[in-house]
This record gives structure tokens, sequence and C-alpha cells, in this order.
């Protein structure tokens, strides 16, 4: 009798405590050598959507895992969450590497793709619903996995990256970096050129792009607003869209939403006095990527 309640009190503590972020050290090719964390929600869906999630400059797995509310969305609605992690260059992803910028390349890029490969097979997830999203770095990122790989993924949500390649031919991508003229919104192309940038990376593609959401902060000094209107003038291009509508007030007050097309495809989001990094808004994005209503 006691031993019946002491078990039924232990298991509803498990149920209680919940899921939690997971180390995986064996997912596949590494070539980088990055780090693999996940967050499996109890409630998975059956044939669950992933996301990758890629933190900022001298962030981490853990620290992005608790800087959004994304797990708890997780919990709600069944997807799964990848966490990322990079301890090289200023815990920066490698987004001027050139191997990251090649489809099947490797780089941090082919690692990221590994962990895909990993939970779709292991959690019978659903390779039409993969998308990525980041901060800062985890942004620039963002771009350079939806340029590089977009057979693999639906969508992804930048806040504060810059374009896909903006740092081919720079030394390295962190502030620190002495060359900070794609930061700084200096490169100068035509949407044609940015967008030839994407096509190069995976030759003879003819398939689905990804859909983007690109979030910039106009009081940005780090990396500047320019950077995004260079990335939806890059997805423009490789999308074939025109903007066709600029938003007041969406989200929210400071921001304005810029819409290209009808707005499946692609939309921009730039905050007055927003600095950086631009906040994650959650149910934009989830609504954007088809996860919640
Ligand atoms: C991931 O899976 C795809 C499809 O099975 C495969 O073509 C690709 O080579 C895999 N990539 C990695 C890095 O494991
Ligand atoms: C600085 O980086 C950009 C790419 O972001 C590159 O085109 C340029 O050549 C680099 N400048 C120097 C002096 O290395």
């Amino acid at each position: 009798m006691l031993l019946t309640s002491l078990f039924t009190f232990v298991a509803g503590a498990t149920l209680a405590w919940g899921a939690s972020l997971e180390q995986v050290t064996d997912f596949g090719s590494n070539p980088t050598g990055i780090q693999m964390h996940i967050y499996v929600p109890d409630a998975v869906a059956e044939s669950p959507a992933v996301i990758v999630a890629l933190h900022p400059c001298g962030g981490s797995a853990t620290q992005w895992f608790s800087s959004t509310q994304l797990p708890s969305y997780a919990d709600q609605n069944g997807f799964i969450l990848i966490y990322a992690g990079t301890t090289q260059m200023s815990n920066c992803w490698d987004v001027q590497n050139p191997d990251s910028l090649t489809h099947d390349g490797g780089g941090d890029a082919g690692g990221i793709i590994s962990m895909v490969n990993y939970t779709l097979e292991r959690y019978n997830g659903d390779a039409s619903k993969v998308y990525v999203m980041g901060g800062s770095s985890g942004a620039m990122m963002t771009n350079v996995m939806a340029g590089s790989y977009p057979d693999v993924f639906e969508a992804g949500a930048a806040f504060s990256g810059v374009a896909h390649a903006c740092f081919a031919g720079a030394e390295s991508a962190t502030p620190m970096s002495p060359n900070q003229t794609c930061a700084q919104g200096q490169i100068q192309h035509t949407p044609e050129e940015w967008g030839n940038f994407v096509r190069n990376s995976y030759p003879g593609y003819t398939g689905k792009r990804p859909r983007l959401q690109i979030f910039h902060g106009n009081a940005d000094f780090l990396v500047r607003a320019e950077c995004a209107h260079q990335a939806l003038e890059q997805w423009a291009n490789v999308l074939g869209l025109e903007l066709t509508q600029t938003v007041p007030g969406v989200p929210s007050g400071e921001y304005t939403q810029e819409i290209y097309g009808d707005g499946t495809q692609l939309q921009g989001f730039f905050g007055e006095g927003v600095g950086h990094i631009a906040p994650v808004n959650e149910q934009v994005m989830l609504r954007f990527f088809g996860l919640i209503e």
C-alpha cells in the first residue's frame, strides 16, 4: 500500500518535471565538431515538425534554450527543438566558411544537417516541416542554412542577421573581427548578385525554396538594419517576389511589416528604436511556419 502510493507519487513527479534539454553526442557526420542538444516534449507529435534554433555569438544551446518561449510552445504543439551549439570563433557560427556556403560542403552547416537527419529518423519527424531560426550570428546562419539547404528547410526566421554569403571572403564573422564591412551594411551588390550567392550554393537546384521572415531593429549599430534589407532583396530575387505592402504597427507599435508578394513566402519586420538583438516573436514566427493557429 505504502509502496503503491510512493510509486504514484514518483510517477506523478516525473510527469510534472517534464521533458528537458538533452545532449546528443553521436548524431552523424560533424566536420567542425559542433554540439547537439535536443528538446523532445512529453507530448511529442506522432510525426513531429522540427525547428533548428541557433544561438547568437557567445551563446550556447542551453543559453538559447532559456532565451525564448519556444520550449513551452513545443510542449503545447508537439514539435521538436534542436539546439545546435558551437564553441569556435567566440561561439559564432561559421557564416563566412565556403564549406557552409556550399550544399553538402560540410562546415557547421553540414553538422546541423546531420542533426536534422538524426532527429527525423529517430523521432519519425515530418521532413516537409523542418524549420530554422536564430538570433544575430544564429540569424546569419539561418540565412546560410536556407540558402545552402533549400531541400531541407520549409521556412526560416532570422532575428538581426545578414544575407546569405554577406561574410563570404571575410576571415571570420565575429563582433571582434577587424572586418565589419558586412555587419555594417557596407557590402554592395545588386539584388541579382545577392540572389546568385544563394543559387550558386546549390548549382542546378530547381526545387522549392524556403519561406523567410526577416526581423531587425532600426537602432541596431552592431549589425545594421541595412543587412536585413539586403537579405530581403536577396530572398525577393530568389523567390521572384516584389515588395507589395508596407504596414505600420505590425506585429506591434514600433514595428513596420514589409510584405513581399502575397506575404506567404517573404516578410520583413523593422522595429523603430529596437537594438540588437530584435526580440524573438514566437507567435508571429510559429504562425508563419504554420505550426500554430
Ligand atoms: C541527410 O539526409 C539526406 C537525405 O537522406 C542525405 O541526402 C544527406 O546526405 C544527409 N546529410 C547528412 C549530413 O547526413
Ligand atoms: C571583409 O569582408 C568582406 C565580406 O564580408 C569581404 O568581401 C572583404 O574582402 C573583406 N575585406 C578584407 C580586407 O579582407
